[in-house]
């Protein structure tokens, strides 16, 4: 063990309570879902996680089929917490979900009780821990019902492997029958998880009033949309960038002319502000307040160390939302 983290960690970072509950999110969180797979740098990753606690992001972000391969990621934080953040284990929120395709046969995927538990014990497993803080139902299944989805995680929580249950992806309707059957079982619905960023606002269409009347956390993944709003895409496709590799989720054909038009406005309008591009996208999200934390995705410390710097800046007001707001489109 050579890793011993600072004593200043929690000086920087801010907090926001997580809904109706007793737990506080660091307003920048770190996904693990790009980056830190088997065929990444493991080095590269560890430094990344050890930074982001340093600084005060007390909260990573897993899934079951994370990698590549779907299981990697998990397996190296595990090894990532072994060599440096075990003994910070009760400083953690580590969070994991199950919910897309994630072995072959009729339950390794969608919402079923069977698919949720079994994928819960195999990331405990691969993360070599007892418990995750949140276990997530990963996406609505609208062929198993809700209640059993639910059930199930009513049922990691009553039997320790989870602290807390989260849905990610459930559009508003099922959002609030979901919240309402997790409170009927006495486990309320933590948080969840969404897609929201300057090119993704549909979750401002209904879900954000249900977050708010049914007090649940909102957790904004994608907030730099895998990176189109950053200045990683002004002069091409560079190759170590998630659309310049080949298992990347972040599509070349997703850089239209009609997105880079809208990324080079923004990226105007951040200068004016004396801003990144990335900062002004991060700090559009958090200006949101039905947002408890943003959760961001990095291949470098070093676009951490940018991203990190949007908790300087004060929360952007509804006139310079409007302007921003007023140059958007809506990509996929
Ligand atoms: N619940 C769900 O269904 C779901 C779905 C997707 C994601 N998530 C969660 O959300 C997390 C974040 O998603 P995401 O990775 O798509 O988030 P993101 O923050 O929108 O995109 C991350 C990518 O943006 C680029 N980037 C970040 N900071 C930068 C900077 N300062 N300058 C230039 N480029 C920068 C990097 O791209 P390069 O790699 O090209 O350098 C990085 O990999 C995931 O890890 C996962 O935990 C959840």
């Amino acid at each position: 063990m050579d890793f011993i983290a600072k004593d200043n960690r929690y000086e920087q970072m801010a907090y926001r309570r997580c809904g109706n509950s007793g737990i506080n999110l660091p307003l920048l969180s770190v996904g693990l879902w790009h980056n830190f797979g088997e065929v990444d740098d493991f080095e590269t990753g560890r430094e990344i996680i050890r930074y982001a606690f340093n600084e005060g992001v007390t909260h990573f972000d897993l899934a079951n089929n994370y990698g590549p391969p779907p299981g990697s990621a998990e397996t190296n934080f595990g090894k990532i917490l072994k060599k440096d953040l075990k003994p910070y284990r009760d400083e953690l929120i580590i969070s994991t979900k199950a919910g897309y395709l994630m072995w072959p046969g009729p339950y390794g995927d969608h919402g079923s009780r069977k698919y949720l538990l079994a994928s819960l014990d195999q990331s405990l497993d691969r993360m070599n821990l007892d418990y995750v803080d949140i276990f997530y139902s990963h996406r609505f299944d609208p062929l198993t019902p809700l209640e059993e989805t639910m059930g199930a995680l009513a049922q990691a929580v009553r039997s320790g492997k989870a602290l807390y249950a989260g849905i990610s992806n459930y559009p508003a309707a099922e959002t609030m029958q979901a919240a309402r059957i997790l409170s009927e079982m006495g486990t309320p619905c933590l948080i969840h998880q969404v897609k929201y960023s300057l090119f993704q606002r549909g979750a401002e269409e209904g879900l954000a009033a249900v977050l708010r009347e049914k007090m649940i956390g909102c957790i904004a993944f994608s907030p730099l949309a895998q990176g189109l709003l950053t200045d990683r895409y002004l002069d091409g496709i560079p190759t170590d960038s998630r659309a310049g590799k080949s298992h990347g989720f972040l599509k070349t054909d997703q850089i239209t002319p009609e997105v880079k038009e809208v990324v080079i406005k923004l990226n105007k309008i951040a200068g004016t502000h004396g801003l990144s591009l990335a900062e002004l996208a991060l700090n559009w999200v958090k200006s949101h307040d039905f947002i408890t934390s943003v959760l961001i995705g990095v291949s470098s410390k070093k676009q951490l160390q940018t991203n990190l710097k949007i908790l300087g800046l004060p929360n952007f007001s509804q006139e310079q939302i409007n302007e921003i707001n007023s140059c958007l489109i809506e990509t996929t």
